[in-house]
């Protein structure tokens, strides 16, 4: 079992986000998973410009760390988005890096995976940021499996106990991926992500030739 955490905080392991993130990993460590750690914000990862070309070919215009680092994440079971609040919402580094995923959206690529995600706050917001991301989780076909938001001004005895809360977390990460878990309040939204997803490849088959052939391969056609 494979799980990865993806951070795109500028101060990497001197912040505040970094050791939530490690303590969720050696939950899921201690729960049998082989984990690793990317920060993307010290990656070179560029902005999408719209181009359309990866729904027509698979590959971007951009040659950069992007496709090495989504590599690994369809490799792994499990993945855990991470990322400060900045201006109520993720850092820079983390939109860019999801907006780089429009195809693995359309194709539904995160079906069967498990994640959820983990950001804190200056003063207020870690819960909304953190629930945003795994919003993307789902919409990339992944169950989310819980969140961690941490307020900082709120979290007056300091980050321990929210450590220990992320330990957990990602300790249930790796446990609904060992028994893989169903999460039904979640199946609906799938549903319609996958036949709203086909509907769009469908209208533009003649376009979108790579999404087209990846939807076929999918149905077994
Ligand atoms: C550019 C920038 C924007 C921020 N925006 C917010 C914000 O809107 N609300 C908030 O509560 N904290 C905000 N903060 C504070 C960070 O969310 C907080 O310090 C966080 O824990 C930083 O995580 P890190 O140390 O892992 O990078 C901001 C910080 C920066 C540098």
């Amino acid at each position: 079992m494979r799980i990865t955490g993806v951070i795109a905080s500028p101060r990497g392991k001197k912040g505040n986000t970094y050791p939530l993130l490690e303590a969720a990993l050696k939950g899921a460590g201690d729960e049998g998973a082989k984990t690793e750690i990317i920060n993307i914000a010290k990656s070179e990862i560029n902005y999408c410009n719209g181009c359309l070309k990866c729904f027509k070919s698979g590959k971007c215009i951009h040659d950069d760390d992007f496709e090495k680092i989504f590599l690994k994440l369809m490799k792994s079971d499990g993945i855990i988005f991470a990322s400060p609040n900045y201006i109520n919402s993720v850092t820079g580094q983390m939109k860019t890096f999801f907006d780089r995923m429009a195809d693995a959206i359309h194709c539904q690529m995160f079906e069967g995976k498990y994640g959820f995600s983990i950001s804190t706050a200056g003063g207020s917001g870690a819960d909304e940021v953190s629930e945003y991301m795994n919003q993307t989780l789902r919409v990339l076909g992944a169950d989310t499996t819980g969140h961690i938001g941490m307020d900082i001004a709120d979290a007056e005895e300091g980050a321990k106990p929210w450590e220990n809360k992320a330990y957990e977390e990602g300790k249930k990460l790796a446990s609904a991926i060992r028994n893989n878990e169903k999460f039904p309040e979640q199946e609906e939204f799938h549903k319609y992500m996958q036949e709203r997803m086909e509907k769009l490849i469908t209208a533009n088959k003649k376009e979108w030739k790579h999404e087209y052939k990846y939807l076929k391969k999918k149905k077994g056609e």
